[in-house]
């Protein structure tokens, strides 16, 4: 099946941490969304592998990592041209994987962009502790990497998120804020 080839294309490409910890997440609670607000799952689960294709492609290159979202798009349409799908199918993917940031525009106009955004999210609180991990190296100090990560995780929350993506990790999201707020007064 084509879209066994895409799962193989994402496998190979993301790094091994990022596969397990970010994309992995992103595609099971991209799936979970599908099924509860009734969207096309065949769209769905192929923007969530290659919504951050774009940055797996240019590792090392601040630039175009920071513009994953166009490289992305690009790599996608690229990539599911080569497999044979139909010329509408990958439009609905790419769209979703311009959309997918939530800082950058363009916004998600199709129910189905808004679930990748809402799952590329929620990924960060299923695997919380990487992303805490990858704060930690990137900031200068622990404390930047606490007020980094629970900045991230409330612009995740207020901005990036639908609702139903919302409800289904509240229990993680109060969690987290709740560990960061206790660690933060002995700041
Ligand atoms: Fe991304
Ligand atoms: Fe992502």
């Amino acid at each position: 099946m084509k879209i066994d080839e895409v799962r193989k294309i994402a496998k190979e490409k993301y790094d091994k941490s990022d596969y397990h910890y970010h994309i992995l997440p992103v595609v099971k609670n991209a799936l979970l969304l599908a099924d509860k607000l009734k969207a096309d799952k065949e769209v769905i689960e192929i923007a969530a592998w290659l919504h951050d294709i774009g940055r797996a492609i240019s590792r090392n290159d601040f630039e175009k990592e920071n513009e994953h979202h166009i490289v992305g798009e690009k790599e996608s349409i690229k990539i599911l041209n080569k497999l044979g799908y139909e010329k509408d199918f990958i439009r609905k993917v790419s769209h979703c994987v311009l959309t997918h940031r939530g800082r950058k525009e363009p916004d998600p106009e199709t129910i189905e962009a808004k679930i990748v955004s809402s799952a590329d999210a929620m990924a960060h609180f299923d695997t919380f502790l990487d992303l805490f991990r990858f704060f930690l190296t990137t900031e200068e100090s622990f404390e930047k990497a606490v007020i980094g990560v629970e900045a991230k995780i409330n612009r995740n929350w207020n901005k990036k998120m639908i609702p139903e993506a919302k409800e289904m990790v509240k229990d993680k999201y109060d969690a987290i804020i709740l560990l960061i707020k206790n660690m933060k007064q002995y700041f």
